[in-house]
């Protein structure tokens, strides 16, 4: 299948570039800009304007029609039994395994208006259309080394930015981004823009794709052109230069790319329609997962609509606390299935934990509530990682630092710390606190402590108990009373 590939592909360019049958084929592609050398790399060919030519060819050279008709060249007559041509007066373009191997074609008309613009070969056993990327094997060497991708629709796009000298240009085959196309790309690069019709399908699309490619680890941009444009127009209208700087290299970070999304169609000068977009807005920007952006973003949402950045970020907090809830109450009911006992220790070991949570979370944003449980606590936290991070906190209000979350947040290089405090930094809490509330707080914390030691020590009984050294049990539940005492 794959040699009557490759020997087909030869003689369609031949017949493109070479013959008289070819010459309009060849006018068509010049006026679209094909320079020799384009075709040449691109292998592009033309089919003939015949229902038999590619039977022929391939039956004189052994190929079995059957097979060829497996190979998705070839399509049989339901009635007659007989073979005919697929593709027939169109330019070819062949496609390509990620090892450069021909293992398909795309035929495009001549004539505007015939109905499908590109005839794609099916799938076969050597074409897989959710596995591949077209111009991979070319692209390969220039991903590796920048580790970026930059991801087209069509194949069109990806000629016209090759040529306009983007080397990391892939695409689809006219199909939507699948899992597997995903897990390629990853493989290969950290980065990924995508460079999708800036229609509204196009925009739609680079929309699932973003997720997708996001979700599986890449870091990914979206370059937007004016409305309606595909990169191919854009190429044509304005260039390489200007493609390379004003698209490519203004793509937009995911986000900034779904607030321009989230503008669409939407008419920001009526109050309503613009508190809807900044609500939406808010929404997203609370799936994000990094302090310093989510910042970044509620920043500049304030300073276009001119609205207080307490408000909004109040707002965020919001959607933040019911997205958390939300996915509290579906891991609690998945634990629901476990005994009660579990529970209820559970809810035990929650009690301190919290508190110390509580206690960290006013810590970070005041000074002196640091100070003050600094007096009384110093770093008694019964978690490890709470511990860590007040010791951090001390030290950074010690060195003369104001309260703030950023900052705070680059002098921590553990990464489980920082998620820990990104997530505690996000906790909705009081404005004010009391010094009452402060001090329950502290007590929690230092009762838990005195709670694991009693429970050592009333293990240490029942060992003497276990024992007969009875007077030493005596002592010691004489001590445990002492520290239930102390307790309260
Ligand atoms: P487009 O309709 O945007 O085509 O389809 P294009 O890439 O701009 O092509 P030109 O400029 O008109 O020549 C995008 C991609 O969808 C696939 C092709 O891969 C195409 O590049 N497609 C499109 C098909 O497979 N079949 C079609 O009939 C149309
Ligand atoms: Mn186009």
């Amino acid at each position: 299948m794959q040699e009557a590939h490759e020997l087909l592909k030869k003689f369609y360019h031949h017949l493109l570039l070479n013959t008289k049958e070819g010459e309009q084929a060849l006018d068509y592609l010049t006026n679209r800009g094909f320079t020799k050398e384009i075709i040449d790399k691109f292998e592009i060919g033309y089919s003939l304007d015949s229902w038999d030519f590619a039977t022929k060819f391939l039956q004189k050279r052994g190929f079995r029609p059957e097979l060829m008709e497996r190979a998705g060249l070839l399509v049989k007559k339901e009635d007659t039994g007989s073979f005919f041509d697929r593709f027939r007066n169109r330019i070819m373009f062949p496609i390509w395994d990620h090892q450069g191997k021909t293992i398909a074609f795309s035929g495009r008309v001549l004539d505007k208006g015939q109905e499908p613009k590109y005839l794609n070969s099916p799938e076969t056993i050597i074409f897989n259309k959710s596995k591949t990327l077209y111009n991979f094997h070319q692209a390969r060497l220039d991903i590796r080394k920048h580790q970026q991708v930059v991801l087209f629709e069509g194949f069109a796009d990806v000629i016209s930015a090759d040529s306009a000298d983007v080397p990391n240009s892939i695409g689809t085959m006219g199909t939507s981004l699948t899992e597997e196309h995903v897990k390629i790309i990853r493989r290969n690069a950290e980065s990924v823009i995508i460079c999708y019709d800036s229609d509204n399908a196009g925009l739609d699309a680079a929309l699932r794709a973003s997720a997708m490619l996001a979700r599986a680890g890449c870091y990914v941009r979206v370059a937007t052109m004016p409305n309606g444009m595909d990169p191919d127009d854009y190429i044509k209208k304005y260039g390489a230069e200007k493609f390379k700087n004003d698209v490519i290299g203004a793509s937009l970070t995911l986000m900034a790319f779904k607030m321009q999304s989230l503008r669409r169609g939407k008419n920001l000068q009526d109050e309503g329609e613009r508190i809807r977009y900044i609500e939406d807005v808010i929404k997203e920007i609370s799936s994000l997962e990094n302090a310093v952006e989510r910042d970044h973003y509620l920043r500049q949402l304030s300073s276009e609509f001119s609205i207080s950045l307490d408000a909004l970020k109040q707002q965020q907090l919001q959607y933040y606390k019911t997205e958390r809830k939300k996915r509290d109450n579906f891991s609690s009911n998945r634990n629901n299935t476990k005994a009660k006992p579990a529970l209820t220790k559970q809810h035990l070991l929650k009690a301190y934990q919290n508190a110390e949570r509580f206690l960290i979370a006013y810590m970070l944003r005041d000074r002196d509530i640091a100070n003050k449980v600094q007096d009384q606590l110093q770093a008694e936290f019964n978690i490890e990682e709470h511990r860590a991070i007040i010791t951090y906190l001390y030290a950074f209000y010690e060195e003369g630092y104001e309260p703030d979350i950023s900052t705070f947040l680059t002098r921590i290089h553990d990464d489980n710390l920082k998620r820990i405090v990104t997530d505690i930094a996000m906790m909705s809490v009081e404005e004010e606190v009391t010094d009452s509330v402060l001090s329950d707080y502290v007590k929690q914390v230092l009762n838990h402590k005195k709670m694991s030691m009693i429970k050592e020590k009333e293990s240490e009984q029942v060992e003497a108990e276990r024992s007969k050294d009875y007077l030493k049990a005596a002592t010691i539940a004489n001590e445990i009373i002492q520290m239930k005492k102390a307790l309260h």
